[in-house]
């Protein structure tokens, strides 16, 4: 790298995946003792390592100060090794290095959340992954080492929880209304999955016996007005237990699991082995406190870090650049166990919006990076939608191709190979193939490139042969970085159905995976390929990437007529929905006109309202500004996509406006059986009343202030308060101030109140301004920055106006409180290259700027990356 070009990371911060070596020690096992006071903590460590390969003994460590160390029961002196801001070196060490240490650390100013911190005036979390670890004390800190632990840790008594991971194998009295306890985990880990808690909080209970008969006791902490929001979690916990048994044969391993709840929180949640450490966020549920959206959002997570169990822990990454080896296929784990949760068409609906929204515009843009990237400097940096989420999407396109059979005996052969080891994406790849018969290791190359394939498709009719061709080609945006794009595997599942009477027809070509079948699947994986289908009577209408059966950007010239018959016709819940968003984004990008579409929704909802309400619910989806402004490479306009946007939701709520209002009155989410149903119901009344509102219908308003009043659920309180407060009706004041009034103690539901304001798409620089002023607002809590800021990045036209200062402002405070956070947000800009003329110049300058002031390798990495277009 150009050290002139790039002023502020310096060339020898770039780590390459190339560049991969052994660890020269491996450590047997590690004692740690960690003693905690108000003003510090004492962290004293002893290390039984081994050597494994030449080299010098080297521990990471970051923010410590040394005290002593000793090797092999002898003191060392500063000339006996070298120490600087990132490591401790000792060269010549013998092969067996008994190394303790004594370090003080200040986790009660650590605002940075990683490592040991202080959340809140009653609780000491860590956060060690991928590496905090050596912010606790010195250690090699990287996956491939792995040992066994035992903690002890202390306390004074205002802080009765103490715990670690493993096993409670004493605890007792430290004097001076001190109390320690000591903990052993029997299993090896790397150091990313240590935990301890130190906190004065209460404890929901339960147990779950595994089919191996072990019975595990399970505990959710949080503080004492929290534990009753934790029953959804417990029941989501035991349910994943089962899931994992059936669907891939993992029994738990340990006596105990343990869950604890931290406001205080970078992200959503943390694996660690038998001490999951989560975001409130992500584990209180409730419906009078969270919405239904996080009700599911909290048992998704739930499942996700109890899968880590097996793919994270049980069988880790040798180094960070496997990280979506872990993510991507817990995210496919956690994605299938969603689906079984509810309409399974909607979960895969919702996992491919995210996908759409966030990983389709990071792949095209200045971010972009392989789900397996291999550089970087900042690791933190590549915990992205494109190693989880396009992670998952390869796995999930193995498993397509596989079908449930073959995919079982590959994860079998993956767990029985390499438990307890520390394994690179290939070694996954191999044993799927091994344990499948299959040979799928054409698959890499979609972890190796970055950038979504674009997929071309036509179709062609021959009358007189009685025969329907298909021509696939695929391609790749050129990446400076990347010169040999490579085709990938591409498995297409697909469906022909007949244009008369809408009935899908058995599939008759030798190209399939299963021939004479209706659900096909073609495994494109050339540069381009024609295939034919035999014995088709007349012209079929053909449904493409059904259930996305990969993550490519498809192309395929149907007409308005065909797209709105797949709206009606389409049997797989998924494509119904792909459609109507196909045919929307023609309407909004390419001026077509909405009569086909609106026609399609009449015909399609009052039946699908009964049988699916929350698939109709979707079916409402328009995509987003923000969306359709990802699709705009240059010359983007935000006010141009809000205008046309306005436009098309005025004429749907003119034109079924009628059918808004009765379905509104008709509907009670109380009069349905499943969660699930209820959920649909409260959202399309939800959307009801906004389209109710938006034609102008006086009598909106009032329903609206008295759904918001009469109920005790949040989706339907925050639904009718978003209503109120966006159209500016005459009770969002009074509905702002009850919310506020009644929520001001619970700060999951006060996010809200801060998140529906900002998102108000009439927003101000005033009105962040207010926000931010709030005493509320609380810069030191990742959760209510995200509230404002997610809100205010609801709608484009603000963040490229005043959102652009505010972004800059956070990251430039953070970029030294919590860069972790402050690299983050600021991706909120990463696309300012697409805008037009003056205000992409104008975003340039103030990100050019921005640059001179940075220090973090967090945000420095992720400006370079951005400006470098
Ligand atoms: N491994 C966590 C997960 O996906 C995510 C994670 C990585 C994380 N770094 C973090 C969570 C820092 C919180 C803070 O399950
Ligand atoms: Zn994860």
């Amino acid at each position: 790298m150009n050290i002139a070009a790039n002023p502020v990371v310096e060339a020898d911060q770039t780590v390459y995946l190339k560049d991969y070596q052994k660890p020269s020690f491996l450590v047997d096992s590690i004692n740690l003792d960690i003693q905690v006071f108000d003003e510090q903590t004492y962290v004293n460590a002893k290390l039984v390592m081994q050597r494994q390969t030449a080299g010098d003994l080297v521990l990471l460590g970051r923010d410590l100060e040394l005290k002593s160390i000793l090797l092999n029961g002898k003191a060392l002196s500063e000339s006996d090794y070298t120490l600087d801001a990132e490591q401790l070196v000792i060269a010549h060490a013998p092969d067996q290095a008994v190394i303790e240490t004594q370090v003080v650390i200040h986790p009660e100013s650590n605002t940075q959340l990683e490592g040991l911190y202080q959340a809140g005036s009653d609780l000491f979390v860590t956060q060690n992954e991928p590496e905090g670890f050596r912010k606790i004390t010195f250690y090699p800190d990287r996956p491939d080492v792995l040992s066994v632990f035992t903690t002890r840790v202390e306390a004074d008594k205002k802080f009765p929880v103490l715990l670690a991971n493993g096993n409670l194998i004493e605890a007792g009295e430290a004097g001076a209304g001190r109390h320690y306890t000591i903990w052993q985990d029997p299993t090896k880990k790397p150091s990313y999955l240590f935990a301890c808690v130190i906190g004065d909080l209460a404890v929901l209970k339960d147990r779950y016996v595994t089919s191996e008969g072990r019975d595990v006791a399970l505990e959710i902490y949080a503080v004492e007005k929290d534990i009753p929001k934790c029953r959804i979690a417990m029941e989501a916990l035991k349910h994943s237990m089962q899931w994992d048994e059936e669907h891939y044969g993992r029994p738990y391993d340990l006596d105990n699991y343990m869950i604890v709840a931290t406001s205080q929180f970078n992200m959503g949640a943390m694996e660690n082995k038998g001490l999951n450490i989560f975001n409130t966020s992500c584990v209180l549920a409730d419906e009078e406190f969270t919405t239904d959206a996080a009700i599911m959002r909290v048992q998704s997570v739930i499942a996700h870090e109890y899968f880590h169990n097996w793919t994270g822990n049980r069988i880790t990454c040798r180094d960070w650049f496997q990280l979506c080896l872990k993510e991507g296929l817990t995210v496919f784990r956690d994605q299938s166990f969603s689906e079984d949760l509810q309409s399974a068409a909607v979960q895969r609906i919702d996992d491919v919006a995210v996908l759409k929204a966030h990983q389709f515009p990071e792949d095209s843009g200045p971010l972009s990076h392989p789900p397996r990237p291999d550089h970087f400097v900042e690791i933190n940096n590549f915990y992205t939608a494109t190693v989880y989420e396009k992670g998952a999407e390869i796995n999930r396109m193995m498993s397509t191709l596989l079908g449930k059979e073959k995919f079982r005996k590959g994860t079998d052969e993956y767990f029985s190979r390499h438990d307890g080891q520390a394994v690179t994406v290939e070694d996954w790849v191999a044993a799927l193939t091994a344990g499948s018969g299959v040979d799928l290791s054409a698959f890499l190359t979609w972890y190796n490139q970055p950038g979504t394939p674009k997929l071309e498709a036509k179709g062609q009719y021959d009358a007189a042969a009685q025969t329907y061709r298909l021509s696939l080609k695929q391609s790749l945006k050129a990446h400076p970085k990347y010169p040999d794009l490579k085709a990938v595997p591409i498995p297409v599942a697909l469906a022909l159905f007949n244009a008369e009477s809408g009935e899908q027809l058995i599939l008759n070509s030798s190209a399939l995976v299963e021939n004479a079948v209706q659900d096909g699947v073609y495994l494109f994986d050339a540069e381009s390929a024609d295939i034919e289908f035999s014995g088709v009577a007349a012209k079929p209408v053909v449904s493409l990437l059904r259930n996305f059966s990969a993550p490519v950007d498809l192309e395929f010239n149907y007409s308005d007529e065909e797209l709105a018959f797949l709206m009606q016709h389409e049997t797989n819940g998924f494509n119904q929905w792909q459609a109507a968003q196909t045919l929307l984004e023609r309407i909004l990008l390419n001026d077509h006109a909405a009569g086909i579409y609106i026609q399609a929704m009449k015909n399609t909802l009052p039946e699908l309202i009964q049988k699916d309400p929350l698939l109709a619910s979707r079916l409402f989806d328009v995509p987003s500004e923000g969306y359709l402004g990802s699709r705009i490479d240059a010359g983007y306009s935000p006010a141009a996509i809000q205008e046309k946007r306005n436009a098309l939701l005025e004429t749907l709520a003119r034109e079924l406006g009628a059918f808004c209002k009765e379905t509104f009155l008709a509907l009670d989410p109380d009069l349905q059986k499943e969660f699930s149903q209820a959920m649909g119901v409260r959202a399309l009344k939800n959307i009801m009343l906004g389209m109710m509102a938006r034609q102008g219908d006086a009598q909106a308003f009032e329903l609206a202030y008295e759904q918001y009043q009469a109920t005790g659920n949040m989706s339907e309180r925050l639904g009718a308060l978003r209503v109120l407060v966006w159209n500016d009706a005459p009770q969002a004041q009074a509905a702002l101030e009850d919310f506020y009034a009644r929520f001001k103690e619970e700060a999951l539901s006060l996010d809200q109140w801060f998140m529906v304001q900002a998102a108000h798409p009439k927003a101000s620089a005033a009105t962040i301004q207010y926000l931010t002023a709030h005493p509320d607002y609380d810069l030191t809590t990742p959760n209510r920055i995200r509230a404002v800021s997610g809100g205010l990045n609801a709608n484009p036209v603000n963040t490229w106006s005043f959102g652009v200062q505010h972004f800059i402002g956070l990251a430039k405070y953070l970029d030294e409180k919590n860069p972790i956070v402050g690299s983050r947000l600021l991706q909120a800009l990463s696309r300012w290259y697409t805008l037009a003329e003056p205000q992409r110049g104008q975003v340039k300058a103030e990100l050019e700027a921005l640059k001179l002031q940075v220090k973090s390798k967090n945000v420095s990495e992720t400006l370079n990356s951005m400006l470098n277009v």
